[in-house]
């Protein structure tokens, strides 16, 4: 169905990372999920990379825009033209390609329509959809077409999907929207409310990628960092020093919620997937799971040995990729 010359491509369209595979070539582009815009003329300044280093920078007359919100689209326009932007940036002159999307497990048929329109308009041949944990499974190298229970939980940006797998297909599932982004607001949140301190949301995620830890206990063993922001009470910059034991215990309720979730998931899976899952694991991927500690917690509350995949952050993108030799399977799905 495919036709001769034209790469077929799949995207992780992430709320906070896009990563774009190309059959035969692998990943080939990973930039954040942001657009830069003027908001007089209405046109793109920047995209990616660039357009993510002016958040909380720009002047009046630009706005640096995360077009995708809680793992689905919430600015229409800026997605289609954020992903034609990476699409040419990847594909050069090469025909139109046939592109398979992966959107988060829970999502609508609207949503899911909302992805696969934006992928046309951005310049697909045609487009499909897949769904996130089945894609970071594939990427993180599980058995999905076994006759075996695997158990995926992918935290990104805006969701966090858990999945058991088996057949080819989901046997159980959540999707929450608690995960990296709700991470940094509550550290944004506590920094507030203890230090009367305003941080920007880059900082916030720069506070978590260094100390943030999963477990109130081994925090103890992290170092505090200084942090720097705006003073609310005199508005002027001031810097303040956060301890990890506080930033642990300001993101528990986010912790909790993720626990909550996969032992959700675990209650509603045939005893003999437990048992598969007992005997290999829990396996973990996204950037969420790069959070400190955060396997022995998981551990620790489900009683499942859990695992970090490879390179955590590219396993949707393969999984999105390798999946288009089966489009033909997948789309009957
Ligand atoms: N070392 C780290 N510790 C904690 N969090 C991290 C680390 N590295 C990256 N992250 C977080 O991982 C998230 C990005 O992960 P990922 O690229 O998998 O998300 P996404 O696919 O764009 O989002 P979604 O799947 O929800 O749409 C961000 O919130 C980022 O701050
Ligand atoms: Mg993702």
């Amino acid at each position: 169905m495919f036709g001769l010359g034209t790469k077929n491509i799949g995207i992780d369209l992430g709320t906070a990372n896009t990563l774009v595979y190309i059959d035969g070539k692998g990943i080939v582009l990973r930039e954040p999920s942001v657009v830069a815009k003027n908001t007089k003329s209405g046109e793109i300044v920047a995209v990616g990379t660039e357009a993510r280093d002016m958040i909380g920078r720009t002047p009046g007359s630009i706005v640096a825009i995360r077009p995708m919100k809680d793992g689905v689209i919430a600015d229409y326009d800026t997605t289609a033209a954020m992903m034609k932007y990476f699409m040419e940036k990847t594909q050069g002159a090469a025909g139109k390609p046939y592109v398979m999307v992966c959107v988060p497990s829970g999502v609508t048929e609207v949503e899911k329509r909302a992805v696969i329109d934006a992928t046309r308009v951005a310049g697909a041949r045609d487009a499909y959809v897949i769904e996130e944990p089945f894609a970071a499974a594939i990427g993180a190298g599980l058995p999905v077409m076994d006759p075996t229970g695997s158990m995926v939980v992918d935290i990104g940006g805006g969701t966090t999907d858990v999945a058991t797998i088996s057949l080819g297909g989901i046997v159980s599932s959540r999707s929450i929207r608690m995960a990296g982004d709700k991470i940094d607001e509550a550290v944004i949140f506590y920094i507030r409310q203890h230090f009367n301190l305003l941080i920007g949301e880059r900082t916030a995620e720069d506070v978590k990628i260094q100390i943030a830890s999963a477990s109130v206990e081994k925090a103890k063993e992290i170092e505090s960092i200084t942090v720097r922001g705006r003073d609310l009470i005199s508005g002027l910059p001031k810097t303040i020093e956060v301890t990890a034991v506080d930033v642990a215990k300001a993101i528990q309720e986010v912790v909790q919620e993720v626990i909550g979730a996969i032992k959700e998931t675990l209650e509603e899976t045939s005893p003999e997937i437990a048992a598969d899952v007992i005997d290999h694991g829990i396996v973990l991927t996204g950037g969420g799971a790069l959070l400190k500690h955060l396997p022995e917690v998981i551990a620790d509350a489900t009683k499942v040995p859990v695992f970090i995949a490879q390179n955590p952050l590219d396993c949707v993108a393969i999984g999105t990729g390798e999946s288009l030799k089966n489009i033909d399977v997948m789309k009957k799905r």
